[in-house]
């Protein structure tokens, strides 16, 4: 029943990828803190807002410099990004070692930079080239790291949609596209050797919305529900996102892995929405974000991997004036511009007082050229979890014209 043994990560990846970058004894809520918007308070105003949550943990969807100057020394951890529009040219070593001289090496140590999240839903946007190039820029970006001795503290990863999945419900009988399963082996296998997680961005809120009559509410806020009991594992579920990162785990393992660190890079629920987007009210979004925190900090895992620490970044830390879409797509934060909670969120407010807005004329304004589609759940991701269908149709081997990377002594290590 175990073919692929030899393929599962060794306990000192595991280690590497789930207790060392991420101590166990912190609770660990992380927030994604995305900025195309005009409006929003300057990064030094916003330290106290990451505090307020508890948050321990910051992804970036670009490098902002005054972003990771203003976090220097305060303990907080960083996911920076590089934008798909960067994955060409990062497949030059040359460049993507001046690229992580320049927006990780030189803030460090007093800045937490932990890990590069190269590429946002990559696999799921059906671009041959750009899926062509994820791996190999990964690997330059990680060879980078090398180099400058900065790979035993900085990570390289790349998230993904849930739309990776082909199948998800029941959580036992997760399984990737048929058309990604030899892309996403390979970025596992990278995963393995090199001790990073399994990032995946996952929105019950997309299943509601899609099926407002036949999901549960409850289901999906992490309410008290009846649940329901996957029958091949019979395993119970009360809530959506213990299902859906269980059934990437489930996937995970059908390909040969099972001990891969599995994080969830996004997940959310929009406090605004158009006419059409059921459930998108500020009730649902401090039920939905409020229940997760919660659950954060009672430290429980999920069903499949009950002792296993969830590493769960909320999107998003403000609502993003500029983000173009749907209504909901401005209204995912935990905050407004002016720094008030978007609703109650079970914290203390911090005083508004002094907070100047810093009208930074949009987007990152970073000069690391982060898109406006790289903060978005973008449409792929809306077919969410019940709606995932099969369509094998079309095939994109480009992954398979990859050459094998050497990792150097880690993947020597892990031979032995
Ligand atoms: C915000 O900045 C503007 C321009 O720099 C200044 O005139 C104003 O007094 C500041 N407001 C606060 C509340 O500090
Ligand atoms: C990508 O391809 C899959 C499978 O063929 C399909 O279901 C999905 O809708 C496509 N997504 C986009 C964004 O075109």
């Amino acid at each position: 029943m175990e073919p692929f043994t030899h393929r599962h990560c060794s306990l000192t990846t595991l280690l590497l990828a789930c207790l060392f970058f991420s101590p166990i004894m912190v609770a660990s809520l992380g927030i994604n803190y995305g900025q195309i918007a005009n409006n929003l308070p300057s990064p030094e105003n916003v330290i106290p807002l990451v505090k307020s949550i508890g948050a321990s943990r910051v992804k970036l969807y670009d490098a902002d410099p005054k972003v990771l100057k203003a976090f220097a020394n305060t303990n907080i951890e960083f996911i920076v990004s590089l934008g798909n529009e960067y994955l060409s040219t990062m497949k030059d070593p040359s460049k993507a070692q001046a690229w992580v001289k320049k927006n990780v090496q030189a803030y460090l140590p007093s800045t937490k930079i932990t890990c590069i999240a190269v590429g946002n839903e990559v696999l799921t946007f059906n671009d041959t080239s750009l899926t062509s190039n994820l791996l190999p820029a990964m690997q330059s970006v990680h060879t980078a790291l090398v180099n400058l001795k900065l790979d035993k503290q900085v990570t390289v990863t790349t998230a993904h949609s849930l739309a990776v999945l082909e199948t998800s419900y029941p959580p036992s009988a997760g399984a990737f596209r048929k058309d990604l399963v030899d892309c996403v082996t390979q970025i596992v296998d990278f995963h393995c050797k090199t001790g990073s997680p399994f990032l995946i961005n996952a929105y019950p809120y997309f299943a509601y919305k899609g099926n407002p009559k036949q999901v549960s509410l409850d289901f999906v806020l992490f309410q008290p529900n009846s649940g329901i009991v996957d029958p091949e594992s019979n395993l119970h579920y009360d809530n959506m996102l213990f299902a859906q990162i269980d059934a990437v785990h489930s996937a995970l393992a059908s390909i040969g892995y099972k001990n891969v660190c599995v994080q969830i890079s996004e997940t959310g629920w929009p406090s605004k929405g158009d006419a059409d987007e059921a459930g998108a009210t500020s009730e649902n979004a401090r039920k939905y974000n409020c229940n997760l925190m919660k659950l954060i900090g009672q430290k429980k895992g999920t069903p499949m991997r009950p002792n296993s620490d969830l590493n769960i970044y909320v999107f998003a830390l403000f609502n993003e004036n500029l983000k173009p879409g749907p209504s909901s797509e401005r209204n995912y934060g935990l905050f407004k511009p002016d720094r008030s909670q978007a609703y109650p969120l079970g914290f203390p407010a911090v005083d508004a007082v002094s907070t100047n807005s810093s009208s930074s004329g949009g987007h990152s304004g970073s000069g690391t050229g982060t898109t406006p589609s790289t903060s978005l759940p973008p449409a792929s991701s809306s077919s969410g979890y019940l709606a995932i269908t099969s369509d094998s149709g079309t095939s994109l081997s480009s992954c398979k014209s990859l050459s094998l990377y050497v990792l150097g002594f880690i993947s020597l290590a892990l031979q032995l």
